[in-house]
Formats: C-alpha cells, structure tokens, sequence
C-alpha cells in the first residue's frame, strides 16, 4: 500500500478550511492529525476543537496521533469525535492492550507508535494485535526536523516480521519525510508516510504529494 498522510500541524490554522479541502483534492489518501500535550512531548499542539473543522470539512480518514501522557483517558473522546484511527506511544503506557480494547470497542483502527530511542523489538508481542505500527523518524514534539536515517532498518524489521508472520498489519513512518526518500521508505516495505512541513512549505502541496507517490 502507499499512502500520504499530511499532517495538518504544518497547515496554516488561520485559514484551516482551505488547507484541509486542498487536501480533499490532492491524492492524500489520509490527514494525519498530532495531538501533543507538553508533557509527553516539549510541545502543544491542539486537541479536540481542532477536530470539529476537520470532521466537517476533510473527505478522507483522520489519522490521529497522540503525543500524550495517558492516552486511555483520551482514546475513546478522540474516536467520538470521528478519529478514523488513534494511535499512542508505547512508551508512554504500561501496558497498551487495555487502551487499545478501548479504541476497537469503538470500532476505531488502532496503531502503536514508539519514538527513534525505543527499541523496535518491542513492537513485536503487539504486530498482530493493532492495525498500524508507526516508526516515529524523528522525535515526536516538532515538525520541520530531520529524517533520522536508522529509522530504515527498524523499517526492514517491522516488514520481515510482518510477511513472515503473513499480518495485514500496516506500517507507518513520521517525521522528516519529503519528494527525495518518500520512494526508498515505500520500497523498503512502508505502507503510509507522513508529511508535514514538506507538503504545506511546498509553492505547490498537491504536486507535492503527487510526487511522493510517483
Ligand atoms: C512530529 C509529528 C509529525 C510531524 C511531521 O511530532 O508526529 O507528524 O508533524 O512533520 P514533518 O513532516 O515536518 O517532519
Ligand atoms: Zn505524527
């Protein structure tokens, strides 16, 4: 699967309608939404006002991201308020599987995240229990920085495991993503790539996005 996700941290909030229906018509498949709480991560981003212009304005699946301390008090608001998927940091939890119970009793796609220090071994228990797996490709907090380059063989490892296993389990990645390695990190087994600065600091996003698929 390829899909683009643009994060819409990097829209321009005081004209968020026109940056979310540029989206409905670009070849994004997905919006991917980051939710941070200042305390999980060094920085704050929005919550659920924020997804009231997005569910009435996007034609296409919310991708929510929480960057949150405590995500099982937060999970089923996120998926009332029309998350197509919610997906939280492993590290942040001691133990994912109650809260993911909680998105799929709402019949929400769930997904597991984990930032470039943790270990990608400790995704494995959980590969057949989400729906995504999300390889964080720089740390989590901040749009606009670098791609970290080890994010490739926790890529390769996600994906071996996967086909092995024969899951239908999707793999995404997050952070730093642009035009010039969108084509290495599909080739090398990812399904979904997130994009924020790259999309919305381009003169031309929609191109943009085209060109992360071609
Ligand atoms: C970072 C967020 C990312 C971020 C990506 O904490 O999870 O989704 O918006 O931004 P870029 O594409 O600019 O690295
Ligand atoms: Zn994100």
């Amino acid at each position: 699967m390829k899909i683009i996700a643009p994060s819409v941290l990097s829209a321009d909030f005081g004209d968020l309608r026109r940056d979310i229906e540029m989206l409905n018509r670009s070849e994004a498949e997905w919006i991917h939404v980051d939710v941070m709480d200042g305390v999980f991560v060094p920085n704050i981003s929005f919550g659920f006002p924020v997804m009231e212009p997005l569910t009435k304005y996007a034609t296409k699946p919310l991708d929510v991201h929480l960057m949150i301390v405590h995500p099982e008090k937060y999970v089923e608001r996120f998926c009332d308020a029309g998350a197509w998927s919610v997906g939280f940091h492993l590290e942040a939890v001691e133990d994912p599987m109650p809260i993911l119970d909680l998105i799929k009793a709402k019949g929400v796609r769930t997904c597991l995240t984990i930032n470039p220090d943790i270990d990608v071994h400790r995704l494995d228990p959980y590969l057949d229990k989400v729906d995504m797996v999300l390889l964080m490709s720089v740390f989590a907090g901040f749009g606009g920085q670098k791609f970290i380059p080890e994010t490739m063989d926790k890529l390769r490892h996600v994906r071996e495991e996967i086909e092995r296993r024969k899951l239908s389990t999707l793999v995404e990645i997050d952070g730093g993503v642009n035009v010039t390695n969108a084509p290495t990190l599909f080739a090398a087994g990812a399904d979904v790539l997130v994009a924020g600065s790259a999309v919305f600091k381009s003169d031309n996003p929609e191109q943009t996005i085209h060109q992360m698929l071609h």
